[in-house]
């Protein structure tokens, strides 16, 4: 599978015919590598209500017919846009044509009145990617643990999420074989250095680092 880094939290994976793009946010992201309507993605996934999150996830479902994922609450603003929502709940699994998608516990505000926001588990090609959204370190994180996950997106900017020591407690539970940092340095107040984050990580576990520039690419 090829994932793109957008910038902040939004990546893009493409596997197959599939392309699967995650908390889009283009619109105002001052390292945003690609324009709104450059992106042709199959599904799109919210973590939460956020600006920097849902940022342009609506525009781009009404011009691509994408469906989009994402919780309860945060899905009946696309629902009455006519896009097709996919809206689960923490805890939940959805089936999908190229796998699976659970919805996991994020300890962060969802942006709208008694919505939640989460994480994805999503699977794809027979490999797992968890995208983290928003979160601080909970211990819940073990649960991850046997989901065997083969990419984990891990917020490591600080203030809002967690920053790069309580990421490297997340990656010491949930044990993925790579981590790529996100939501840090698009703003002063999460501004760090990735690559002390993958020097403390890969000092302590066998977890790889992938640290990846706005506009990057890699193969997993
Ligand atoms: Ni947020
Ligand atoms: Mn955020």
């Amino acid at each position: 599978m090829k994932i793109s880094f957008i910038g902040h939290s939004c990546f893009l994976v493409e596997e197959g015919s599939y392309s699967l793009l995650f908390d889009p946010f283009i619109t105002g992201n001052p390292t945003a590598t690609v324009k709104v309507e450059d992106l042709k993605p199959t599904h799109i996934f919210v973590t939460h209500n956020h600006g920097d999150h849902k940022g342009d996830a609506l525009e781009i479902a009404k011009a691509t017919g994408a469906k989009v994922f994402t919780t309860n609450e945060i899905g009946d603003e696309f629902k009455n846009n006519g896009i097709e929502t996919i809206a689960g709940h923490i805890g939940g699994k959805a089936m999908t044509e190229f796998g699976s998608v659970k919805f996991f516990q994020a300890f962060h505000g969802s942006g709208i009145e008694g919505g939640h926001a989460c994480g994805f588990i999503v699977d794809i090609g027979g490999k797992k990617i968890y995208h983290a959204g928003d979160t601080g370190l909970t211990k819940d994180m073990e649960l991850l643990r046997r989901e065997y996950i083969h990419v984990a997106l891990l917020p490591i900017g600080d203030f809002y999420t967690m920053g790069p020591e309580d990421a490297l407690e997340a990656v010491k539970m949930i044990k993925p074989k790579h981590v790529v940092p996100m939501h840090y340095s698009t703003f002063p107040a999460i501004s760090q250095d990735p690559e002390v984050f993958k020097k403390i990580v890969e000092n302590s576990t066998e977890t790889k680092v992938m640290v990846l520039k706005p506009g990057q690419s890699i193969e997993l």
